[in-house]
């Protein structure tokens, strides 16, 4: 091992590296020369002694400090290139939620009816039987509790537990109105947007929760008339003043008289199509003149107070305002579908 030797690597390495054409390229040269040929100029030095080793010694640092200096350069240059942000380029832009149909369709809802001075007022979902069914005017054994398919809540003996007591996901919105009534006295101008749920099997046009909307209004010398002139200004605003609105006898545990309310088909004009049936008619309310029992028991005198409610399912009306053919669609958390309102 001598100086010179030292002298001819740093040459052809100074040699290499310039006329090296990629970065990459340099670095391997540098790599090249730190690991193999500095190992065996260190290796050769351990078999010298004294002065010789020592100043050969410091050559060989000298080496190894211009290799890595080297290296150090290039692993910079790549760190900037690799940092480096395009301003020019144009900015991403974030995806746009939407507002889904049903929020879209109780915001409307809400809307009108507040214009007509109708305040909205809210319930729990998990209902006693006594809000869901007693205090409406239905009877233990009516068929009522059976027709909505009640998802009753498991309890401890829960047939020795009074009605307030006795749990269950409620299955119309109607129960708002009787615990409203019990806290609140007429006049009351109340409705009610909120999801409600039934023991069923699903289909297009059924689910075990949906929304409904709920009216109540309570006054003196309320009557059908009126219940008529709020339901049209309801249904024109919402489909448009071109449907017509006829009201059927119906029945109702907690209205008399009840009626079945069908606005006219909106897609076929009452030609008659597949949405209705042939029929030109839609189904979509039930209402009536809030029963006397309904609001004795909520401590209202019917003798000097009457009432006038009203109960359609939300999704349905989305179905039939956006033609929605599957009530699931709202449910399935499906961007096509939702990114189109
Ligand atoms: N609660 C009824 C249902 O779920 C709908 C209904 C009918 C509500 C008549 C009312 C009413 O307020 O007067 O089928």
């Amino acid at each position: 091992m001598k100086g010179e030797n030292l002298e001819l690597i740093k040459t052809k390495f100074l040699q290499e590296f310039e006329g090296a054409k990629t970065s990459k390229e340099r670095r391997k040269i540098c790599k090249k020369y730190l690991e193999d040929e500095l190992s065996s100029v260190f290796a050769s030095l351990k078999k010298l002694s004294g002065k010789e080793k020592a100043e050969l010694g410091k050559e060989a640092n000298n080496l190894k400090e211009l290799f890595s200096s080297k290296m150090t350069m290039l692993k910079e240059i790549k760190k900037e290139k690799d940092e480096w942000i395009d301003v020019t380029l144009p900015g991403k832009k974030p995806a746009l939620g939407s507002i889904h149909p049903l929020t879209r369709t109780q915001r409307r809802c809400a809307e009108i009816l507040s214009h007509m001075g109708f305040v909205t007022v809210e319930g729990p979902e998990l209902e006693s039987e006594w809000y869901n069914f007693d205090a409406l005017n239905v009877e233990q054994d009516h068929p009522a509790r059976e027709m909505q398919d009640t998802l009753f809540i498991k309890q401890k003996n829960r047939e020795k537990l009074s009605p307030r007591e006795r749990l269950l996901m409620r299955t119309q919105t109607s129960a708002v109105q009787a615990r409203y009534m019990e806290k609140n006295k007429p006049p009351l101008k109340i409705i009610v947007l909120e999801r409600v749920f039934r023991n069923e099997a699903t289909d297009s046009s059924h689910e075990i929760n949906f929304y409904q909307l709920e009216g109540l209004m309570v006054e003196e010398k309320l009557s059908v008339a009126n219940l008529q002139a709020v339901t049209k200004l309801f249904f024109h605003n919402f489909f448009g003043s071109d449907v017509d609105i006829r009201f059927r006898p119906s029945y109702f545990p907690f209205t008399e008289p009840s009626f079945e309310v069908d606005v006219s088909c909106t897609i076929c004009k009452k030609r008659g199509c597949s949405a209705c049936q042939r029929t030109g008619w839609l189904e979509i309310m039930g209402a009536g003149m809030v029963h006397p029992n309904v609001l004795e028991s909520a401590g209202i005198d019917p003798s000097q107070f009457t009432g006038f409610a009203f109960g359609m399912g939300v999704d349905r009306l989305a179905m039939i305002k956006y033609e929605i053919d599957d009530i699931r669609l709202f449910y399935g958390s499906d961007l096509r579908f939702l990114n189109q309102f």
